[in-house]
């Protein structure tokens, strides 16, 4: 029996597509090697599958990847990928007798970015964390005038997880490359769901993750600028040029491979839809009243509405419409804590416990958009009335 209760958190886990379920059943089982096995057929068979996944990525991003391999290491995810290209930048510099100690960030970050910045600030680095516009976004001009002699990177991700908004990569690229600033973007929400081509935008380091755009949990990858060098975070053998040691997930490189091929090939029918689907709830959600937008109306990503509900503790939104509807207050990695991405825009710590976060995917329906909407009417008109509501 189907499960009642609509799914709209797709920006927390996508479903995996039929597709990418079929490319991956073969390296699970018949075909099963170890590319790293080049005296056999079998091995030979899955080293050119992980370079065909390869090769696809590059293509998606626009990157030849057929002629620089190296420039991409599969990684478990983009918060492995976040820490390699933190820590092996920060690493790099260090053992190049290099002299920048400076980082920037922003404070509306994922914590996959935060955190291995905060653990480089505690050993030998100054990390600026800049504050974002009410809107979501950074202002350049405050980036601007962060940048000092010694600033090493700059690490702003695409699309923001919780509220959607997208970051002004062009011009903080091109405020860092004349200084000779790396970038780092986390782009585990941006892959496949905007047009994204990392090398035109001046982007040093990319990061994304297989379970954000119709792939498989436990896979992402790190895009790396030509010549750049980073030191590796995981040792152990000498896969993935050396810098990440360990037999990589054949099955999951395949479907990441796929998932990433196809999601970049049909998001812009995708992103019409979902647009026109989210603005559907946004219309519908406001005619409840009481109810704001977190981040801005633009640019945004299309699939993701967030919203803060006045008038209703946060606890007793989510336990009611958690019978209805799969959505999150904020990040689904948060822990249960109020999100520091909606204080970061100025909400207060009730006002963030009481938002919502609608992430719509691929098969989303209008019915589904439409029912959404209704549960959540029906549960904050019930709130509003109070305990006997
Ligand atoms: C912006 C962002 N960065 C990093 C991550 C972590 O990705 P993964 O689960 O692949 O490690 C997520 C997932 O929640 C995310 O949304």
């Amino acid at each position: 029996m189907a499960d009642p209760v609509i799914y709209l958190d797709h920006q927390a886990s996508t479903p995996c597509t039929a597709a990418v379920l079929a490319a991956m059943a073969p390296w699970w089982s018949d075909q099963c090697a170890n590319p790293s096995s080049r005296l056999h057929r079998s091995g030979l068979r899955a080293a050119a599958a992980l370079e065909q996944a390869r090769s696809r990525l590059g293509a998606a991003l626009a990157v030849d990847l057929d002629r620089q391999p190296q420039r991409l290491v599969f990684t478990s995810g983009a918060t492995e990928a976040n820490n390699l290209a933190l820590k092996g930048l920060a690493e790099a510099e260090l053992a190049a007798g290099g002299r920048r100690r400076h980082l920037i960030t922003v404070a509306s970050e994922h914590r996959a970015v935060l955190d291995p910045l905060r653990h480089l600030a505690r050993h030998g680095f100054q990390l600026s964390e800049l504050p974002v516009e009410p809107d979501g976004l950074l202002d350049p001009a405050r980036l601007a005038a962060a940048l000092r002699p010694d600033t090493l990177l700059v690490s702003v991700m695409a699309a923001n997880n919780e509220i959607g908004v997208l970051q002004p990569l062009a011009a903080i690229s091109a405020l860092c490359r004349p200084r000779g600033i790396r970038v780092h973007c986390d782009a585990a929400q941006a892959v496949g769901h905007i047009p994204l081509r990392p090398d035109a935008l001046g982007i040093d380091l990319l990061s994304f993750s297989g379970h954000k755009l119709g792939g498989p949990p436990g896979i992402g990858a790190l895009l790396i600028a030509p010549g750049l060098s980073l030191a590796a975070q995981q040792h152990g053998g000498s896969q993935e040029h050396g810098l990440r040691a360990g037999t990589p997930p054949l099955p999951l490189v395949v479907g990441l491979g796929l998932a990433v091929q196809q999601a970049v090939a049909t998001q812009p029918e995708r992103s019409t839809r979902l647009a026109a689907l989210r603005d559907r709830l946004w219309q519908q959600l406001q005619a409840v009243g009481g109810i704001e937008r977190n981040g801005a109306a633009t640019p945004r990503l299309a699939h993701n509405l967030s919203v803060r509900v006045e008038g209703v503790d946060g606890a007793a939104l989510h336990s009611r419409l958690r019978r209805h509807l799969a959505v999150s207050s904020g990040s689904a990695c948060a822990g249960g804590e109020p999100s520091h991405v909606l204080q970061s825009l100025g909400l207060s710590r009730q006002q963030a416990a009481a938002s919502i976060r609608f992430g719509l995917g691929a098969d989303t329906t209008a019915a589904e958009i439409d029912a959404a909407a209704t549960v959540v009417q029906d549960v904050v008109t019930a709130l509003r009335r109070g305990p006997t509501g």
